[in-house]
């Protein structure tokens, strides 16, 4: 490569860029301490980092220009090294001293100016050498030390000659020769001297050369395993003319004809392959972009032919080619409208034809080995088929029918075919007469496939010999009710099996009963909301499991605990997946098995704006926690309270009633008409003397002093409480207080003293009259509220039996009550 002054500046520049910039980019480790990958980034020198253990370093797409014996570090375990394109111009001597035992060296695209003689010579393992598009004008390299050499690619140069080196011959694995796509017009007997020493193992590239001449007979006695010449000749003159020179060769592979990408050219020659005949070989793969008005004479010299692949070619019919031996015919696109009769070649054993345009097929017959038949893509409408159109061909195992456009199956279709191990009916029309038994007979039948065959499947027993099923694909169909508990009984071997889109909404228990070895289940699109069935014990095998594009909402937590163990493959995406907070079960167990689940990342939550896309593992399941917390402590809080009120009202409840009986409205004891002079709290053990010796002394006494009694003065039909207050304490002006052991007994006697001393409390008027009936504890007159301190602060009046201080007694209390 011839590069000007002002390029190699700015290349010089660029590099100088990439120094600066390259710093510290480190490689790509793809195997720890053996595989590294430097793949396109700018570097200028092979990383000092790289591990002396390195055996494969992708170093394509930098900047390397010169290569001497210090490029390379000592890598004595390198064995694979790609240096694709990395601007290499000049190659030393003993460049590849310190990596000399390469197996691969790959030299790709790079402007290699200056080759030193000797640069290969160290190279003693070299197996694979490539040097395409590297300026390379001639093979005559000085390779004579890589005598392990199996593969020389030396495509896309300006080679003009075949000729290899004569010590080349002594290569004992030297297998491939790669010239595609260089400048050889002429190939003469001398050139081929190496090919013919070598032996029969080799593989010739010789495609996109200008083929003009070659030598008769420089192809004689050599046999090679694969000759590839698509695009080899510069005319179809000179094409007939080298095939025809080619005499005395031996081929296993021809690939003839042109690439693909090539435009089609019309000819007016049509024994144009007619060179063919002149050499030897047993298959051939072709693609044929010459036409013409008559029909070509493609199959003439292919007679002795095994194996015919023709992936295209304009071909309008096919005649009865007397074909010795062809075990295989592959037609791909053709204009062939019709399925090429072929049975008068015995020896078939597999038959391919994919044209993609519509053809027609009148059966074949009395084909004993045909093992292989694949009519896909034909577009093909086969009424009654399929033991009509195949008629005493009992080998037959795979049948491919798929992509057609309509088959009919009547009676005993596969009467005859007893064999078959796969059928394939795939987006083809099917039209059943009676399911019942129209798969009848298939015993071997391993792998089914009626996907979108527009059926309906019924409760109609359909696959009762099926008993060596393993694969079964009916997706696209629709089933009729129920149909599916019934249909997959006997299918004991049954390991794959495809139900997808096919408007299930709902699988029962029973419909796996039988089945014991499934481990793919497809399921998608379909109308699911549960998968309450996968925690059946039939399902335990199960490894993948698709249920995509369903109405799932949520997987209870008894299902997600019996999945089967081994599954790995969960596609449960696009659901309408319910995040809430009673759903954080399923919800963690998603974000927890992310492993096993396929596109997590589209598995969204169904939430009331459709088009807000939640995904359930961004779903923030604390914030559920939380929630519940915050709801347990309030509840807890809320029943404390509840619990603390109810003892609290339980134990004041006469306070309460008070209080209550205060807020209704308390008069003021200024208004108040006192209609008794003293109410009277006593216990009502101590009733006898209260009626007896107080009421009977003061209320017979002058003046007689009126007492409220709660046993005769109360109201009936008010509560006492209110009666206390209303009567007791305020409709009296004081209050008298029997005290005894009894009094302080008695809740009752202890609340009436209480609410005395919060009337006398508010009017601070010491009304309160307390006789003791009988000694009491110092100690027990503290239980009551305010009494211990009443009575040291104030006289009372003490009972006594003695008639004298009895009397005083009477005196000093009638003076109390009447005293204002
Ligand atoms: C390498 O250099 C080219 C320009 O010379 C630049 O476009 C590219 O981004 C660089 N690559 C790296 C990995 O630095
Ligand atoms: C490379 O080796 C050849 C032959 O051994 C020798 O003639 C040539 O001078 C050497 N080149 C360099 C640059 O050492
Ligand atoms: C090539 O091989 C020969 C003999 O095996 C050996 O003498 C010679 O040194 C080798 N050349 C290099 C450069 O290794
Ligand atoms: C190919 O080889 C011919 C001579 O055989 C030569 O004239 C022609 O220039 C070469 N083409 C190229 C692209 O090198
Ligand atoms: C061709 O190669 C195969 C292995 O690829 C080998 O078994 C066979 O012996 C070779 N035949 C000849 C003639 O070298
Ligand atoms: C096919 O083989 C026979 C002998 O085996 C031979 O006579 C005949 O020429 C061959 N035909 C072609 C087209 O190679
Ligand atoms: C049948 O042919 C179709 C179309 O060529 C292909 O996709 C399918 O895989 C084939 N079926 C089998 C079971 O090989
Ligand atoms: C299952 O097979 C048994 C015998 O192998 C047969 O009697 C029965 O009818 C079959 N059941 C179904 C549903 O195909
Ligand atoms: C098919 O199943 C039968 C038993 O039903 C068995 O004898 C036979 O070997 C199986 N065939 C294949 C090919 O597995
Ligand atoms: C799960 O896989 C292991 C190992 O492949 C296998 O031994 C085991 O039987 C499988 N379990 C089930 C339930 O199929």
């Amino acid at each position: 490569m011839i590069v000007s002054f002002g390029e190699r500046m700015i290349f010089l520049g660029l590099i100088l860029i990439s120094v600066s910039s390259g710093q510290g980019q480190e490689c790509t480790t793809i195997i720890k301490n053996m595989e590294y990958s430097c793949f396109g980034r700018n570097l200028t020198h092979i990383p000092s980092s790289l591990p002396f253990t390195v055996t494969s370093l992708d170093f394509s797409f930098n900047f390397l220009i010169s290569l001497h014996k210090c490029v390379f570090p000592l890598l004595f375990n390198l064995l694979f090294l790609d240096l694709t394109r990395c601007h290499i111009e000049h190659i030393e001597n003993d460049t590849f001293y310190n990596v000399k035992n390469l197996t691969t060296l790959i030299l790709t695209g790079n402007p290699i100016t200056y080759f030193g003689p000797e640069c290969l010579s160290s190279l003693h393992n070299l197996r694979k050498l490539v040097l395409v598009d590297v300026g390379l004008s001639s093979l005559q390299l000085q390779m004579n030390n890589l005598t392990k050499l199996q593969e020389l690619r030396v495509g896309t140069n300006n080679i003009q000659s075949m000729s290899l080196p004569l010590f080349m011959s002594t290569f004992k694995d030297f297998s491939l020769l790669d010239l595609h796509a260089n400048n050889i017009s002429m190939i003469t007997t001398n050139e081929t001297a190496v090919f013919r020493e070598i032996g029969r193992n080799m593989t010739l590239i010789l495609s996109r050369n200008p083929l003009l001449y070659i030598e008769p007979g420089a192809f004689k006695d050599i046999y090679l395993k694969e000759f590839h010449i698509q695009s080899a000749f510069v005319s179809f003159n000179a094409q007939k003319e080298c095939l025809e020179a080619l005499a005395g060769l031996n081929v296993e592979k021809l690939f003839m004809g042109t690439y693909r990408s090539q435009w089609k050219v019309q000819v007016s020659n049509t024994s144009f392959l007619d060179g063919l005949c002149a050499f030897n070989f047993n298959e051939i793969y072709l693609i044929q972009k010459e036409w013409s008005d008559y029909d070509m004479h493609l199959f003439r010299c292919m007679i002795n032919v095994t194996k015919i692949t023709v992936k295209k070619a304009y071909i309008k019919s096919m005649k009865l080619f007397p074909f010795c031996c062809l075990k295989e015919l592959h037609l791909g696109i053709t204009f062939l409208s019709v399925v090429p009769v072929i049975s008068h070649i015995p020896s078939l054993e597999k038959l391919v034809v994919k044209n993609n345009i519509p053809m027609t097929f009148n059966g074949i017959s009395d084909l004993p080995l045909l093992q292989f038949v694949d009519l896909s893509g034909n577009l093909l409408i086969l009424k009654d088929c399929c033991s009509q159109f195949f008629q005493r061909t009992p080998s037959i195992r795979y049948m491919n029918l798929s992509q057609n456009s309509e088959i009919g199956l009547v009676s005993k279709p596969f009467l005859g075919l007893d064999l078959l191990e796969v059928l394939d009916l795939h987006h083809t029309k099917l039209v059943v007469v009676f399911y019942f038994g129209c798969l009848r007979g298939l015993k071997n039948l391993k792998y089914l496939d009626i996907s979108y065959t527009s059926i309906t499947l019924t409760k109609q027993i359909i696959f009762q010999d099926l008993n060596n099923l393993t694969v079964l694909k009916m997706a696209g169909n629709s089933f009729h009710g129920d149909a599916l508990s019934y249909l997959l009984q006997n299918l004991t071997n049954l390991e794959v099996l495809d139900i997808s889109h096919c408007g299930i909404e709902k699988i029962s228990r029973r419909s796996f009963f039988g089945t014991l070895k499934i481990r793919h289940l497809y399921l998608s699109q379909n109308k699911l909301m549960t998968l309450d069935f996968l925690a059946q014990p039939e399902l335990k095998p199960l490894t993948s499991l698709y249920v995509d594009k369903n109405s799932i909402t949520s997987i209870s937590l008894h299902v997600l605990q019996k999945l089967p163990t081994n599954l790995s493959e969960f596609d449960l995406s696009s659901n309408p997946i319910d995040c809430s907070c009673s759903q954080t079960d399923f919800i963690l167990w998603i974000i927890l098995n992310q492993n096993i689940l396929k596109q997590p990342e589209n598995i969204f939550c169904k939430t009331l704006p459709p088009s807000s896309d939640l995904r359930a593992t961004d779903f923030d399941i604390d914030s559920c926690v939380h929630k519940k917390r915050l709801t347990i402590a309030l509840s807890l809080f809320f029943v404390t309270v509840v619990v603390l009120l109810s003892f609290l009202v339980y134990r004041f409840q006469f306070y309460l009633q008070y209080c209550c009986i205060l807020l209704k409205g308390y008069r003021s004891p200024g208004q108040q008409e006192c209609s008794y002079d003293a109410f009277v709290i006593f216990s009502s053990y101590d009733e006898v003397w209260v009626m007896n010796e107080l009421m009977e002394n003061l209320e017979n006494g002058v003046p007689p002093i009126q007492l409220c009694l709660h046993m005769r003065d109360f109201q009936a039909g008010k509560s006492i409480a209110s009666n206390i207050i209303d009567e007791g304490i305020l409709g009296s002006r004081k209050i008298i207080v029997v005290v005894s052991q009894h009094f302080i007994d008695s809740a009752w006697c202890r609340f009436e003293f209480e609410l005395a001393q919060s009337r006398f409390l508010m009017e601070r008027n010491a009304n309160i009259i307390i006789i003791i009936l009988e000694d009491v504890e110092e100690r027990k007159t503290k239980k009551v509220l305010g009494l211990h301190k009443h009575l040291k602060k104030n006289t009372y009046l003490k009972w006594s039996r003695d008639p004298l201080s009895n009397m005083r007694f009477w005196i000093r209390l009638k003076k109390a009550i009447l005293d204002h």
